[in-house]
């Protein structure tokens, strides 16, 4: 779910709310809503998209210099009009906007009893109701905030207006909230802003604070106060982020999935530069490269997780014995850690089960590095090394440029932590790989096989070795937006089952680059499913004679084996945006998914 608040926007806070909201809508879009305050507090919320909730603040017109907003994505109750947030107290003077699960709901609301009346079936509403009780009891806004926040067990990130306050509070444990600080002055007064993620409030300001777990905030004209829940003075730096307000549009693009697979090149020249000493043959990983790990886990989900399988080869063909978890499986049965070092790949940095999963590492005593791309996000601030793979903002659920520069990043970490004799040709490929990337982006004819293919009855992906990684991320992305059945295989794995699903209606994307063993081995494969009539799109560099038993070649420029795999994953990356673009699919919101998922 993604959380909005601001105060001193006067009558433009309304539309800062939604603008804002839209922005978020990445982490979560079945219902959306805000409240407004001025004297009263007014709400207005949907189920739907921010388009309805849009419509609905036209028609309704709430007002206020202060107010919250939320877009969600349904864990307790489905998305209905009462569902969404912000939720009431009994007196309507109390509303509240919630990110996270209050595992300890149940258990207050028996003891609010039935004086409360609660209109949802969140676990949310119990929020406003504990409010309102210390209100009765004579407590003061803040503390009444508080003393409701304290109560609460599980994640949360939550903000709250009440009638009459001037101000926005809010309060963060296990879920993202960053503040942003107006300071033009050009307003009546300076406006604040908090948000889960910066892009909502990056139109008006790039100084930014990011709040800690335990940490509490109130926002007023006045200006901006931190600390603990208790009430603790903390000590807050201001940082100013790096990247446009720009980054976060389409910029001409009918999606945000084609823009950010077109950023490929920018995004990986961005995690590249001052990383890769040609001239030397070495990267420069900083104080990482002395780590020096007897054993590597890594652990991740969804896109990430291939990251993380590409990242354990490499590991282990330099020679560290390394392997990738999913990490909601390693979070319920933790394997011995040793002396490894485990490392997290999370985009977001916010991904519950991932987080699940290096808090287990952590308190078995493992050393942590977090691999992601959000700045101050949870994995970052709780592992003990971050290493950012700077691929600017994403926006479109299915994961394409932070792909590939989480690809780019483990191998400059493999590489850096453990220099081999080989390293020279895979670092000069480095080099090469923002211009390769850009050849595969001008030259695709990925559109074609997606207007070819577009009835089949399911998509196949084979790759051997770093392309293996790579197949199962083109069948997740083919699924993920075009709703049709893909699946990913080992090459050699085809012949022990998945065979049998092969038909003349069930295209099969061969990755074969290079002309070594394991391209002679998965040419083997190819010719297994022609021999079944099924169509063969291969995706090559030309070394090998793959495309003798081809039907379609996507082709990508001669490479390193590392650096092929990004780039024969661009090709299908294309394969699936034509494919879900031609069938007229959400593509930058994918039917009941969320880019970030801050649930376990
Ligand atoms: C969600 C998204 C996936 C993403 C996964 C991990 O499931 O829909 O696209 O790969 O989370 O996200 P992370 O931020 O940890 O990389």
């Amino acid at each position: 779910c993604g959380i909005i608040g601001c105060v001193g926007r006067g009558t433009e806070t309304t539309d800062v709310l939604v603008d804002g909201l839209s922005t978020l809508e990445y982490r979560g879009y079945d219902s959306a809503g805000v409240a407004l305050a001025d004297g009263d507090i007014e709400v207005t919320k949907r189920s739907g998209t921010i388009d309805d909730l849009r419509e609905a603040v036209a028609a309704e017109g709430p007002a206020g210099e202060f107010g919250i907003g939320h877009t969600r994505w349904s864990t307790h109750g489905p998305p209905t009009d009462e569902n969404a947030h912000p939720h009431t107290d009994c007196t309507g003077d109390v509303a509240v906007v919630h990110n996270g699960i209050i595992e300890n709901y149940q258990e207050l609301r028996d003891e609010l009893g039935a004086d409360h009346e609660f209109k949802s079936e969140t676990d949310t509403e119990v929020v406003p109701h504990l409010i309102e009780e210390a209100l009765e009891a004579g407590a003061d806004p803040e503390t009444a905030v508080r003393e409701a926040v304290s109560r609460l067990e599980g994640s949360f990130a939550v903000a709250v207006v009440i009638a009459g306050t001037e101000s926005v509070f809010a309060a963060r444990h296990d879920s993202p909230l960053v503040l942003g600080l107006g300071s033009d002055g050009e307003g009546p007064t300076d406006a604040y802003y908090l948000a889960s993620d910066v892009p909502a409030f990056r139109a008006y300001t790039d100084r930014v604070v990011y709040l800690e777990d335990g940490e509490f905030a109130r926002l007023s004209p006045d200006g901006w106060t931190v600390t603990t829940i208790d009430g603790e003075p903390v000590e807050k730096t201001v940082d100013v982020v790096e990247w446009d307000p720009e980054e976060t549009g389409k910029a001409g693009y009918d999606h945000f999935m084609q823009k950010e697979i077109n950023e490929q090149p920018r995004s990986l020249r961005q995690g590249l530069s001052e990383r890769v000493d040609e001239l030397a043959g070495e990267v420069d990983i900083g104080d990482l490269a002395y780590l020096n790990p007897r054993g590597v886990q890594l652990v991740a989900c969804g896109t990430s997780y291939h990251a993380a399988l590409y990242g354990a080869a490499l590991f282990r063909e330099a020679g560290v014995p390394a392997q990738a978890f999913l990490a909601h499986e390693y979070a319920s049965a933790p394997p011995p850690v040793g002396d490894d070092l485990v490392i997290g790949v999370t985009q977001s940095g916010e991904t519950a089960d991932t987080l699940s999963a290096l808090r287990a590492a952590r308190s078995k005593g493992a050393t942590t590095l977090a691999v992601t791309n959000v700045v101050g996000s949870t994995a970052a601030r709780e592992c003990d090394h971050v290493f950012y793979i700077k691929a600017g903002p994403e926006i479109g659920v299915a994961a394409t440029k932070t792909f590939a520069s989480q690809l780019t990043a483990l191998n400059l970490l493999a590489t850096g932590m453990v220099p081999t004799k080989d390293d020279r040709e895979s670092i000069a490929a480095l080099r090469d790989l923002p211009a390769d990337v850009q050849e595969v982006l001008d030259d695709s004819s990925a559109e074609a096989v997606a207007e070819e293919y577009l009835d089949s009855d399911a998509y196949f992906f084979l790759g051997r070795g770093l392309q293996y990684p790579v197949a199962l991320e083109g069948a997740l992305k083919m699924k993920e937006i075009t709703y049709k059945h893909a699946e990913g295989f080992a090459a050699g794995e085809l012949k022990h089952g998945p065979l049998a699903l092969v038909t003349a209606n069930t295209p099969v994307f061969a990755l074969v680059t290079g002309d070594g063993e394991q391209a002679r081995k998965t040419i083997g494969n190819v010719k297994e499913v022609e021999a079944r009539d099924a169509p063969v799109v291969a995706v090559t560099d030309g070394q090998s004679d793959v495309e003798r038993y081809a039907d379609h070649v996507l082709t990508v420029p001669e490479s390193s084996p590392r650096t092929a795999a990004v780039l024969s994953n661009v090709q299908l990356q294309l394969a699936a945006y034509h494919t879900a673009a031609k069938l007229g699919r959400s593509i930058d919101k994918p039917r009941n998914l969320a880019k970030s998922v801050t649930v376990e």
